[in-house]
């Protein structure tokens, strides 16, 4: 049996998890403790780095209490303490590694220093028990990327944003169109009544041949259509809304089709090939049906984990720190890793200029 006490705080969620894997039995979240910070930032339209960094601070403590309690295991009977240690916002990044170091000294037990993506890479192995290889498509607030994931610890990332994250485009979208923030769910929802034939955005990058991503000529159509019709009509919003999001999951299936299809020639045995989406916009309704669809027509099992483990979470984090615990792959000392505001998975791919631009979300 292995149990290990997860800690997130690389932005603006405060989370701790206690996960425990007994033998060939499916993992178990003894408890998943999540506060966001939404409120707090939201009267800024975002994240700001010094109040994330303080609320994690004066939250992480009673948030990890609650996580070992609400899992009935006792800090003595934990294995080993798995902590975020990059990328992110490195405020909050320093509050949860060193408190989590200091948890781990105290208590005799092991520190495993985790890399934020990589939680999101396994997770659909600790939600669906996903066999490698498999390919991931993270689209959240900071980052847009498509990983093919071989194994714990070897990922190759495929593609990335050459500009804006896709929830950043989402939620700078909503900014012009006076919807409240987080942009995407607001979006969303004003789509629902919207025309979405009625502008005719671009579809960036569709038909190239590399599959990565770009938002910010969008954004660009989008703030010129809306700055041409001023002032905008609730229908307005919602046929800006709509379009907008039939440009970005037009762009994403084209996008994505393409990493499918270089996945069956890479890996030619896979039986039964993956597409895996995780961060925030994969709550996005038409963005997922159109996924769907894509995965079903390439012969692809779409895989979406829950929501709640797809979004920023600390039981990601434990399953990482678990991963590495059974294949002997976590550092041998942890205590001294540094935080790292910028992380890359894979560190074989060429840097892109826009990746983890904003540093921030993951
Ligand atoms: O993964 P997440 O909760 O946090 C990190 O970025 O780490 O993702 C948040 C992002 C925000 O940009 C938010 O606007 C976007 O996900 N988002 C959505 C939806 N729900 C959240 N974007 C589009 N449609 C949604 N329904
Ligand atoms: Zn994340």
């Amino acid at each position: 049996m292995i149990r290990v006490l997860g800690i997130e705080t690389s932005c603006d969620e405060t989370a701790a998890s206690v996960v425990a894997l007994e033998g060939d039995a499916a993992p178990k979240i003894l408890s998943n403790v999540v506060l966001s910070q939404i409120e707090e930032h939201a009267a800024f339209g975002g994240v700001v780095p010094e109040i994330a960094a303080r609320a994690h601070v004066e939250a992480l403590d009673g948030i990890v209490e609650a996580a070992l309690a609400d899992s009935g295991v006792a800090l003595a009977d934990i294995d080993a303490i798995a902590a975020t240690a990059g990328p992110g916002l490195v405020g909050g990044l320093i509050v949860g590694l060193m408190t989590a170091k200091a948890i781990a000294a105290a208590a005799g037990k092991p520190l495993i220093a985790v890399n934020h993506l990589e939680g999101h890479a396994l997770t659909a192995r600790l939600t669906e028990g996903l066999a490698f290889p498999y390919l991931l498509l993270l689209v959240s607030g900071g980052h847009t990327q498509i990983v093919a994931v071989r194994g714990v610890g070897d990922y190759q990332r495929w593609a990335t944003t050459i500009d804006d994250a896709l929830g950043e485009a989402f939620d700078k979208t909503a900014k012009m169109l006076g919807l409240p923030y987080p942009g995407g769910p607001n979006v969303e929802k004003a789509a629902l009544s919207g025309e979405a034939s009625r502008f005719a955005f671009p579809r960036p990058m569709k038909g190239s041949a590399q599959p990565d991503f770009s938002f910010s000529g969008l954004k660009t159509a989008v703030r010129q259509a809306a700055t041409a019709i001023e002032p905008l009509s609730d229908q307005d919003v919602a046929d800006i809304c709509a379009s907008f999001q039939m440009a970005v999951a037009d762009s994403l299936a084209d996008r994505v089709s393409r990493a499918l299809a270089r996945f069956r020639e890479t890996f030619p045995g896979t039986e039964n090939p993956a597409l895996v989406v995780a961060g925030g916009v994969a709550a996005n309704r038409a963005i997922k049906a159109r996924l769907e669809l894509l995965c079903a027509e390439a012969g692809f099992t779409f895989v979406a984990p829950p929501l709640k483990l797809c979004t920023d979470n600390a039981a990601m984090i434990a399953w990482a720190g678990i991963e590495r615990l059974r294949e002997g792959m976590a550092q041998e000392n942890g205590f001294d890793f540094a935080p790292r505001s910028r992380w890359p998975l894979d560190s074989v791919s060429a840097p892109m200029v826009g990746s983890g631009r904003r540093g921030a979300k993951a």
